[in-house]
């Protein structure tokens, strides 16, 4: 099967058609560029990837922002956590100087101004959802997400992602239609085939070090997409390809295409 995939036909189900193997931009390109931020879509898009993975937060005014931590402290000038304060206060914060100078400035995206990126440059979208902190309303979150994308009309674009698999489910009982992927949880012994069958997700997705041919196989015997994260080096790169995985999630999207471009 080809590698380079036309963007003529952009649908989740017709990436996975055309491609054997293909990359997902984990937060964005975010080993070039701030994690889930629009310089870290940019580049993702620029460098090609086919499909772009980000996190989500819901802020004290139910907005859903891009952002891996509950907290601000990593990522951002501020303190505190995304849920106590609104977009309005968050969206004054710098997303970017963190990770490199030429950043300063970078703002948190609304998932809405992702969307609507991604979907100008005809890209499929992978969101996790976080597993709820204590006391939140995880239905709230959930909904906000889902709606987010169904405003935006990218339901067949969109891979819902999350350890917790519960949302999941939840997302299958009341959006059949929505693409969801279990992320394997640490010392979970199930295949993937078995945690499809409890909660109905489409794919399965593990890190490296949890890969196994027995994984693998079962995930491509049942027509569960597979996706393995972070493939970040050549080492990486060159024990993924002995696994039949077609999903690549990596922090360096161009690395890892021109690596899947090299004559085998
Ligand atoms: O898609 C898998 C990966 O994103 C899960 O881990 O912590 O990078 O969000 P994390
Ligand atoms: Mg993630």
């Amino acid at each position: 099967m080809s590698e380079i995939h036309s963007k003529d036909s952009y649908t989740l189900r017709s990436m996975i058609a055309d491609l054997h193997r293909f990359i997902v931009a984990h937060r964005g390109s975010s080993g070039t560029a701030p994690e889930n931020t629009m310089s870290s879509l940019q580049d993702a898009i620029e460098v090609g990837a086919h499909m772009v993975e980000v996190d989500v937060q819901l802020t004290k005014d139910d907005q859903i922002v891009l952002m891996h931590d509950p907290g601000l402290a990593r990522t951002t000038n501020g303190k505190g956590i995304v849920r106590s304060m609104s977009y309005t206060d968050l969206k004054t914060l710098d997303a970017g100087s963190w990770f490199n100078s030429k950043y300063i400035g970078e703002h948190i995206p609304l998932l809405s101004e992702a969307l609507q990126f991604l979907n100008d440059h005809q890209t499929c979208v992978n969101i996790e959802i976080k597993p709820p902190q204590k006391d939140d309303d995880h239905i709230t979150r959930l909904l906000a997400i889902v709606e987010t994308v169904i405003s935006h009309n990218m339901q067949n674009v969109t891979l819902f992602s999350s350890f917790h698999h519960e949302s999941l489910h939840y997302i299958k009982k009341h959006y059949s239609n929505l693409y969801t992927a279990g992320i394997h949880l640490p010392g979970d012994k199930r295949l993937p085939s078995e945690i499809a069958s409890e909660i109905g997700c489409n794919g399965f997705v593990c890190s490296l070090r949890e890969i196994t041919h027995a994984k693998a196989q079962d995930a491509s015997k049942h027509d569960i997409l597979m996706g393995v994260y972070t493939i970040n080096d050549e080492h990486d790169f060159h024990k993924i390809m002995k696994y039949n995985v077609p999903a690549l999630v990596t922090n360096f999207p161009k690395k890892i295409q021109e690596y899947l471009q090299q004559p085998t």
